[in-house]
């Protein structure tokens, strides 16, 4: 199972340490690509729109593209913040905006729909449950049937300072969320169907932000008979 870690933070904290716990109950290390954030992906969302009309237009493709080819070859994404503010970082949220054409309403790939997911933050107090949701969002959005949450509050600064019975509890909860992960089939569901079919009847109405995104619907054959979920085919960039 190929296993790609996106953390919102340069820092190996606990966001980062529950990420990679997770990570090796599923998969082997060697399994395992990992990315960090602002490390790997340096740049706000200038808004300039490049991307919608063709994305390797986008200011900041190459380095994005380093990390997106990667997701899009993964069986499994783990995605990690630190609970900032009750929200996920802003690196996340920063990620999160530069692959805005990957949501349903643009030009979602096919491959997203056969994924796995799951999103770890850590919080010292409270905040877990709408840090994960900033991402949680995105991803569904993406095309991601199964998604799973871990959220905890772990009263700590740093991994360091985390509890032997904290880390305990956390250990115990890693292994049975690995085994589900591990085990479940991908599967698209109810609701991503309804978004998916949505912005299917946006694209066909011409509500689309551009021409280039009907286009494309039209090459995958979505406004056709066929169904993102239905193959394995990458959609082509
Ligand atoms: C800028 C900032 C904002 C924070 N906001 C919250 C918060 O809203 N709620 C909370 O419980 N802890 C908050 N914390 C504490 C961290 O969420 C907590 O220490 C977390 O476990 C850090 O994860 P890390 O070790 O992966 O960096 C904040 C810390 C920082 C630096």
């Amino acid at each position: 199972m190929k296993i790609v870690l996106i953390h919102g933070q340069n820092h190996q904290g606990s966001s980062y340490h529950i990420g990679r716990i997770i990570a090796e109950k599923v998969g082997s290390k060697n399994e395992i690509s990992e990315f960090f954030l602002p490390r790997d992906l340096a740049h706000f969302c200038l808004g300039c729109y490049q991307c919608v009309e063709e994305e390797q237009h986008c200011p900041f493709y190459k380095e994005k593209n380093k990390i997106m080819s990667e997701v899009e070859k993964a069986d499994l994404l783990i995605l990690t913040t630190p609970t900032y503010c009750l929200r996920a970082s802003a690196p996340m949220k920063t990620f999160i905006d530069l692959t805005f054409t990957y949501w349903m309403n643009h030009k979602p790939k096919a491959a997203m729909f056969q994924k796995k997911a799951v999103v770890v933050s850590t919080a010292a107090g409270t905040g877990t449950k709408s840090a994960i949701k900033d991402i949680t969002t995105a991803l569904t959005y993406w095309g991601i049937p199964n998604i799973e949450r871990y959220g905890i509050s772990v009263q700590a600064m740093n991994w360091e300072q985390v509890s032997a019975n904290k880390k305990l509890k956390i250990d115990k909860e890693t292994t049975a969320l690995a085994n589900k992960v591990k085990y479940k089939k991908a599967k698209v569901g109810i609701k991503t169907k309804a978004i998916f079919y949505m912005m299917r009847f946006m694209q066909k109405k011409d509500w689309s932000a551009s021409p280039a995104e009907k286009d494309y619907w039209k090459q995958q054959g979505w406004l056709d008979k066929e169904r993102p979920w239905k193959n394995k085919k990458v959609s082509p960039h």
